[in-house]
């Protein structure tokens, strides 16, 4: 099934957001992640069509953001912030802690395909550092003991009380 098939009535809302058609291409493919964890080259090309752009030029734009995958991606997908701020509060540390629970290092999945580590830029939480966003979730002020609790909390159930809100796209500033 195509993104247009699955997601038309979603698609035409996002499209309504901006006048230059192009400007909805990081929606758009933050959208085709949604299916399966990361970007395939057939929603790359559809994405492409749907904005009048190359397949090229989208794939540059996808490339680009660590935040968008082209491979697939375990389950609960933790990045954690290796940028400054949260590098003088312990983000090594961090990945260090993940990997002796995980056995995984960034670029790494767990064999049974529940956990993927990756270490990315700025996450927009430098106050609240160290921090990481699994899938659409912020985890900030990170310790050990909170990072126990995550992971086991995550494979357990699923979901864990301990993040800070999800990832939001800001709204574009409407015209009228
Ligand atoms: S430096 Fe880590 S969120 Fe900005």
């Amino acid at each position: 099934m195509t993104l247009s098939e699955k997601y038309g009535t979603e698609i035409a809302e996002i499209l309504s957001r901006y006048p230059v058609k192009r400007s909805a291409l990081i929606p758009l493919l933050y959208l085709a992640q949604r299916e399966g964890g990361y970007i395939t080259e057939a929603a790359m090309i559809e994405i492409a069509g749907i904005l009048k752009l190359t397949p090229p030029q989208v794939y540059e734009t996808a490339t680009f953001y660590t935040m968008l995958n082209l491979k697939p991606v375990g389950t609960f997908h933790i990045q954690v912030c290796k940028s400054l701020m949260c590098a003088l509060v312990g983000s090594d540390t961090v990945i260090g802690w993940i990997k002796a629970k995980l056995g995984i290092g960034p670029g790494e999945t767990t064999a049974d395909g529940l956990f993927t580590l990756t270490a990315v830029e700025c996450l927009a939480a430098c106050g609240t550092g160290p921090m990481m966003q699994i899938n659409d979730d912020y985890y900030e002020r990170l310790t050990e003991e909170k990072v126990d609790r995550i992971l086991a909390d995550l494979k357990s159930t699923g979901s864990c009380a301990l993040k800070t809100g999800p990832f939001m796209w800001p709204e574009p500033a409407r015209n009228g």
